[in-house]
């Protein structure tokens, strides 16, 4: 199963996986072969993505009936489309007639149809148009409808759970709502979404945006002025991890657009008027929520090394509808592609390092609280399932 020489048995993977303790203070990080080695990523995808909810995107993404996307989560490929009704729902992109994969990419449909032999669902997912079935004896079109998974919509999100029996929603985000609610996030608006490719972990992709270690050193005429020391990371229950810091002005644009920044959102108050709130719910979604804007990330694996990216950038509505947006929306946009800029050749360097055999796991600094926890949380689900194996 496994390709790194470095860890010839499940037993040496398990005794680096235990050494990942609950104390960021105390620990050691994730096995580097965890970041590299194409035979654990099996196991990564039946651990990680294959239990529990996951996050599909900001439920505005799709904002009118017949919107859609289709994605792939750790090797499922799926539709999320909104219906007639004005629903969200998720189906896997997989035809019943012989498998194909049916919709790529995004748009707007006002059905689901199979470019092989044109087997057509209605947004709702059931089968309504098919050709020269005669022959098929006892064929009920009911019986043939996409296979549809769960989605519930929190704070604005979008989840899907591939489990038949997924827990309860509001018991596996816990304290989520409460850390979010200032914001009010069920207002805002997606205003661009971008989706690429990089050379690198997903892993190490989320992890980047959740430290500020590395400020000064890959950001140090960009952004980093804007934060000083951060607080702690929030004592939380559920499935995420989350740490707040002020910043010196709008962390969402660089020193000299500051003369453009939006609003803070309405209702915001106090400390979280001037600051920014960066979240990662597990596994593969992190946010950073300021007062006037939220930019997210979700990282999908292409392979170990490899990671598929959706940015999507929002801001209240209220400042959507402001007749500047489109001017003031633009300096936004380039502060957080210069900030991405700037990550991505670090990002790349790491991974060649992480892909060699003599690379160890490391120790945390007290600037990197969130990637610790999301490390224990990771290495408890591999846990989890190799007990199961
Ligand atoms: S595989 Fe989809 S219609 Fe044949
Ligand atoms: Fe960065």
């Amino acid at each position: 199963m496994l390709v790194r020489p470095d860890l010839v048995s499940l037993d040496s993977l398990q005794q680096q996986l235990s050494a990942v303790l609950p104390d960021e203070n105390r620990s050691l990080g994730i096995p580097p072969a965890c970041y590299a080695d194409a035979g654990l990523l099996p196991l990564e995808q039946r651990a990680v993505f294959q239990h529990g909810w996951l996050v599909l995107g900001h439920a505005d993404r799709w904002p009118a009936a017949g919107d859609y996307s289709a994605l792939e989560i750790g090797g499922v490929p799926l539709i999320v489309v909104r219906n007639k009704s004005g629903e969200l729902k998720t189906f896997a992109n997989s035809c019943r007639h012989r498998g194909s994969q049916i919709l790529t990419g995004d748009g707007n449909c006002n059905k689901i149809k199979c470019p092989f032999h044109w087997w057509t669902y209605d947004l709702d997912g059931r089968l309504k148009v098919y050709s020269r079935m005669e022959n098929a004896i006892d064929f009920n079109a009911d019986e043939f409808g996409l296979v549809e998974f769960p989605l519930v919509v929190r704070d604005g999100f979008a989840f899907t759970s591939f489990e038949d029996e997924p827990p309860a929603i509001d018991a596996w985000l816990a304290d989520f709502a409460g850390c979010h609610e200032p914001w009010d996030l069920e207002r805002w608006r997606v205003a661009r979404v971008r989706e690429f490719e990089v050379e690198c972990n997903w892993k190490t992709f989320i992890e980047v945006f959740n430290e500020y270690y590395h400020l000064p050193m890959v950001h140090p005429d960009s952004i980093n002025w804007l934060y000083p020391e951060p607080d702690p990371a929030d004592v939380v229950s559920g499935q995420f991890t989350t740490q707040f810091g002020a910043t010196e002005g709008a962390a969402a644009l660089l020193e000299d657009s500051q003369q453009y920044a939006l609003p803070s959102a309405r209702g915001l108050k106090g400390r979280v008027a001037k600051g920014t709130r960066y979240t990662w719910i597990y596994p593969n979604t992190t946010f950073a929520l300021s007062q006037d804007s939220m930019w997210m990330y979700q990282a999908f694996p292409l392979s170990a090394d490899r990671s598929w990216i959706m940015q999507t950038i929002s801001f209240p509505d209220e400042s959507i509808a402001l007749e500047d947006f489109d001017e003031r929306a633009g300096h936004y946009y380039a502060r957080i592609d210069a900030a991405l800029d700037e990550d991505l050749p670090f990002l790349e360097q790491q991974q060649t390092g992480l892909n060699s055999r003599f690379a160890r796991p490391g120790r945390f600094s007290a600037l990197e609280p969130s990637v610790g926890k999301f490390a224990y949380w990771y290495v408890q689900q591999l846990l989890r399932e190799l007990k199961l194996d």
